[in-house]
């Protein structure tokens, strides 16, 4: 398995392949994410105690767009630094367990709305984002 493309198909069958997160199940993927996510944890809802509702959406969706630019191209390596400084010890600290379960609530989303969810989608998807749950958890004490 290819999981790069197996991750691809699933994110595009979800998401859909245009910029801006155009497909029928965009919206309803995010906020089933947004509720999962927000009740996982007191320290979630804690965290986002002084950001209002649209913001805190729209910290779901760019967190998976700079998850994805993360392991996709060099280039967004300044930004996601820069996100991870933001989110480290030192300023919004988010620690590394709270990354376990944006993981977790963004596979459960991706279970429901993907229809041929199975093990090598939720693989690919835990392997996609990887990279950026390891970096940021990385950077938390830096
Ligand atoms: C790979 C995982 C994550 C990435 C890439 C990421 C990325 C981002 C981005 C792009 C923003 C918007 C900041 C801006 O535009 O200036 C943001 C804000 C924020 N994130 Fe995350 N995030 C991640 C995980 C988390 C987790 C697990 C939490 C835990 C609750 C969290 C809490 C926050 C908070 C509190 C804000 C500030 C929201 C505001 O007041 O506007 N993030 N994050």
């Amino acid at each position: 398995m290819d999981f790069i493309e197996e991750f691809k198909s699933s994110y595009e069958r979800i998401l859909g392949s245009s910029v801006g997160f155009k497909s029928d199940t965009a919206e309803p993927f995010f906020d089933y994410f947004y509720q999962c996510f927000l009740a996982s944890s007191p320290e979630v809802a804690n965290a986002f105690r002084n950001t209002n509702m649209g913001a805190q959406k729209q910290m779901l969706k760019r967190s998976l767009i700079y998850s994805v630019g993360f392991l996709a191209s060099k280039e967004s390596y300044a930004h996601m630094e820069k996100m991870a400084r933001k989110h480290s010890r030192h300023n919004l600290n988010i620690p590394a367990p709270l990354y376990e379960l944006w993981l977790d609530c963004m596979l459960a989303a991706v279970a429901k709305f993907d229809p041929k969810y199975d093990d090598d989608v939720e693989l690919a998807w835990r392997l996609a984002l990887a990279p950026a749950i390891t970096y940021m958890k990385f950077m938390y004490d830096r």
